[in-house]
């Protein structure tokens, strides 16, 4: 069983500490976002993981009438207050632990969805997080998802590819050109109840988005 219990945070620049953090609630907070968001969140139910919660950009959306207790994990010590502040307001009951995804600090089988959104791009090992989810998920349990990454179309990606280096460097590690429900698949769920998409207003590079729900 993979699990950190003694997790330390890895020493952050102060453009992660300080700039990141901006970033990300800007970024990740634009309306086109936001409403994607309202799609996913929603059916969140039972005991609830969000992996990567940092920002708490999605505790708004959730339904607090379908969670039975609320858990959430993230690297980043500035996102991760962030996070309790945002469960503080809309009072919810919160356990909200330092952490990776590549090695989720909960017991197995301890969660009925695991939520992560615009999170894939950022971890550093994409498919060792997904085996992870699959560990802390109870049978019959589902990952709830919503991220960017590569887009359908040769031309797009070009500039994915182009951009990424750069990108991966100012953004928190956010890459531009991973798959997305692929990645779900190849990870040995089953996806369904989603869609994918450009997002309007926002530039192709940067709007491929995919959503859904997967189950082992
Ligand atoms: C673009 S932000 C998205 C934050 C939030 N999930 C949202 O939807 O607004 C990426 C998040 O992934 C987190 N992150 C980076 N590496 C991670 C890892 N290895 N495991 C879990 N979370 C990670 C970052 O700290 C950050 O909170």
């Amino acid at each position: 069983m993979t699990q950190q219990s003694e997790w330390q945070p890895r020493p952050a620049s102060w453009w992660e500490r300080v700039m990141v953090p901006k970033l990300i609630g800007c970024a990740c907070a634009q309306p086109q976002i936001m409403k994607a968001r309202s799609r996913i969140v929603p059916k969140a139910e039972g005991d609830v993981l969000e992996l990567g919660c940092g920002g708490g950009i999605n505790m708004a959306f959730y339904d607090p009438a379908r969670i039975k207790s609320f858990s959430g994990v993230d690297p980043s010590a500035g996102l991760l207050d962030r996070s309790r502040e945002a469960a503080q307001v809309i009072g919810m009951e919160a356990d909200i632990r330092g952490g990776v995804g590549e090695a989720i600090p909960f017991a197995s089988e301890s969660f009925d969805t695991v939520l992560c959104t615009f999170t894939l791009c950022s971890v550093d090992d994409q498919q060792q997080v997904l085996a992870e989810m699959r560990r802390v998920l109870r049978p019959g349990g589902k990952a709830l998802f919503l991220e960017h990454g590569s887009a359908p179309d040769e031309g797009v990606r070009k500039w994915q590819r182009r951009i990424e280096p750069v990108w991966k460097r100012i953004g928190g590690n956010c890459h531009l050109t991973r798959p997305i429900t692929s990645a779900y698949e190849a990870a040995g769920f089953k996806v369904s109840g989603g869609d994918k998409g450009y997002m309007p207003k926002s530039p192709r590079p940067f709007s491929w988005i995919e959503w859904g729900e997967a189950r082992i």
